[in-house]
C-alpha cells in the first residue's frame, strides 16, 4: 500500500464525520433494499433507520484497510455487500432491484452525474424512492459566480469534487421527480455550505 493509498481514505473519513450531524434526518426516508453510491468509509452505515433491510455500498475506490471503516462494518445490522466501480458506467444490478438509492456528498464528484443518475434510476424498483444530501450551487447569484470562477482549481485539489453543480436540476435531468427539497447554509466555508437535502422518484 503506497502513502496516497494510506492518507486518502483517512483524509475523507476526518472530512466527511464533519458532516455526521445532518445524516440522520437526510436518511430518515431511507427504506428496504438500499443501493449507495459512493459509500466512501462507510459514515451512512450507523445512521441508517431500522427501515433499512440491507445496504450495497458501491464506490470506485474501495477504502479498505481502515479500522473505522472495518468497525461501521462490523456494527451493521443488516446485510452489506459492497462493490468497487465507478457509477457513471453501467451497474450490474438488475432493472427495478432496489427500493432506495442513497448518495450523500457524491454527486459533486461523479464525473458524469446526470449519466449515473440515469442508471441509479434503472435500478430503482417503480415507486422507489432517490434519497440525497449534497452540496452545490449557491442561491445566491454572486456566491455562484464566484463558485464557477474557483471550480477548476477547486476540482483539481479536491479529488474530482465540484461546488458548482445545481443538484436539483441535475436530479431532474437523470429522469428523477423531486417530492422534497430542502436547502440550507450549513456552517463551514460559504462556497461549500450550500445543502440540498430531498426525497425524489423515479418519474414515468
Ligand atoms: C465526498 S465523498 C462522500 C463519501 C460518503 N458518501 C459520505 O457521505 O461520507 C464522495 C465519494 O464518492 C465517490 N465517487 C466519486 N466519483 C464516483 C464514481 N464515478 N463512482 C462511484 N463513486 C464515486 C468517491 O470515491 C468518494 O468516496
Amino acid at each position: 500500500m503506497g502513502l496516497r493509498d494510506w492518507f486518502q481514505p483517512r483524509m475523507l473519513d476526518w472530512v466527511m464525520r464533519q458532516m455526521n450531524e445532518l445524516r440522520s434526518e437526510a436518511l430518515a426516508a431511507a427504506e428496504g433494499d438500499v443501493l449507495e453510491v459512493g459509500f466512501g468509509t462507510g459514515l451512512n452505515l450507523d445512521f441508517y433507520a431500522s427501515s433499512v433491510k440491507s445496504v450495497t455500498g458501491l464506490d470506485r475506490r474501495a477504502a479498505e484497510g481502515l479500522p473505522a471503516l472495518e468497525e461501521r462494518v462490523g456494527r451493521a445490522r443488516f446485510p452489506l455487500e459492497r462493490c468497487t466501480l465507478r457509477a457513471d458506467g453501467e451497474l450490474p444490478f438488475d432493472a427495478g432491484r432496489f427500493d432506495c438509492v442513497v448518495t450523500t456528498w457524491t454527486l459533486c464528484s461523479i464525473r458524469d452525474p446526470v449519466r449515473a443518475l440515469a442508471e441509479m434510476r434503472r435500478v430503482l424498483k417503480p415507486g422507489g424512492r432517490y434519497v440525497f444530501i449534497e452540496h452545490g450551487r449557491a442561491p445566491s447569484a454572486a456566491t455562484a459566480r464566484w463558485q464557477d470562477r474557483l471550480n477548476p482549481l477547486w476540482r483539481r485539489i479536491s479529488d474530482g469534487c465540484n461546488m458548482n453543480r445545481p443538484i436539483d436540476r441535475l436530479v431532474e435531468e437523470g429522469g428523477f421527480e423531486l417530492t422534497g427539497l430542502e436547502r440550507f447554509r450549513h456552517t463551514g466555508p460559504g462556497l461549500l455550505a450550500h445543502m440540498y437535502r430531498g426525497v425524489a422518484t423515479r418519474s414515468p
